[in-house]
């Protein structure tokens, strides 16, 4: 396998959307909505699915509360909001979710047992030339491609929170994803107006491998009291220009999520993934982070606030 190439845009955005099909996010937590949201603003027809249609149904509906705030700042029209949440199809079942579509996008929680019987579901009903995309942030694509037998057609489509502001897609090649398909990944990213990197499939991939590493910090320097959470985020808000100090961004990403990528690295990479007692305590506790309205800051209206 060669090594990727540096961050690049790549043109060809022609065979991302043949004419007329949709994508499937599947999932419509805090990634899925996100993810729906920019596959229809560039105007394609979503269908976004969850274990439930009320799940989904709040996933479309979170879509258009974001989007009013946008509007409201004088940013989008209310006439493209309305186009966007248009696009976005609420289904129940992963049949209507994948019938025709040239893309599914799979945004379920971090297990790799469900991420296949989730797929097991889609290649029964998609067809044969949709590309399988996972957003895993750090499951092995190798191995999701080997258990479903569709290696060839599956790739990580890694987006990042919120999707719609976020510029990167990470695309993870597995051993057995072919190149035409992490060439249409490419032409994805470009369609959606993301700036692609290339990864070959290893744990954590590149961001989360080096995301956790400075929150997991930040969560033991609080443990032993070396500052408060809101000096730990100041210093790196303010000390490296971070746009967000690792604590908060944790409580922004979901303190499960989190959780779930360190035991994941820890099992893989060793003893330097091993998650803080305090991010397993609060994780217990259900202070998921601002999607509960707590984790390491207390979220209100106005913002985070320090606990
Ligand atoms: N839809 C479209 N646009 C939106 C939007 C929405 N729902 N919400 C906000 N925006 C736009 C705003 O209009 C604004 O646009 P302009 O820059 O043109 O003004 C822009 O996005 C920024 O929004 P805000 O002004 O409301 O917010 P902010 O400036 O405080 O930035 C933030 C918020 C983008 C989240 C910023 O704090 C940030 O970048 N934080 C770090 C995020 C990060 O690191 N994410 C990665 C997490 S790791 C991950 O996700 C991977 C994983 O696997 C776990």
């Amino acid at each position: 396998m060669s090594t990727p190439d540096a961050s690049t845009k790549v043109g060809e955005s022609e065979h991302a959307f043949p004419e007329g099909r949709a994508v499937a996010v599947i999932g419509a937590g805090t990634m899925g909505h996100g993810i729906a949201q920019v596959f229809a603003a560039v105007g394609t027809s979503v269908r976004l699915y969850d274990v439930d249609l009320a799940r989904a149904e709040k996933g479309r509906d979170q879509v258009k509360s974001g989007l009013a705030r946008v509007v409201q700042k004088g940013k989008l029209s209310a006439a493209d909001a309305e186009r966007i949440v248009a696009a976005i199809t609420p289904v129940a079942t992963i049949a209507a979710a994948t019938s025709g579509v040239s893309l599914v996008v799979e945004a379920a929680p971090e297990d790799m047992s469900l991420k296949v019987k989730i797929f097991q579901d889609v290649l029964a009903s998609a067809p044969a030339d949709a590309i399988l995309g996972s957003n895993t942030s750090s499951l092995s694509i190798t191995e999701l491609g080997a258990r479903i037998g569709a290696a060839d057609r599956t790739v990580g489509l890694h987006f990042f929170n919120p999707p719609p502001v976020m510029e990167l897609l990470e695309i993870v090649r597995g051993v057995g994803t072919s190149e035409p398909t992490v060439a249409r990944a490419r032409a994805i990213a470009t369609k959606i107006g993301k700036t692609s990197i290339l990864v070959n499939d290893a744990p954590g991939f590149a961001t989360s491998r080096l995301g956790v590493v400075i929150g997991a910090e930040a969560m033991r320097m609080l443990e032993s009291g070396v500052a408060s959470v809101g000096d730990i985020d100041r210093a790196m808000e303010l000390g490296y220009r971070h746009p967000m100090g690792p604590l908060k961004l944790t409580d922004l990403v979901g303190l499960d999520v989190r959780l779930a990528i360190l035991d994941h690295l820890h099992k893989e990479l060793g003893e330097q993934f091993r998650a803080p007692a305090i991010l397993r305590k609060l994780v217990r506790a259900g202070h998921l982070g601002k999607k509960t309205g707590r984790g390491f800051y207390v979220w209100t209206a106005e913002g985070p606030r320090e606990a």
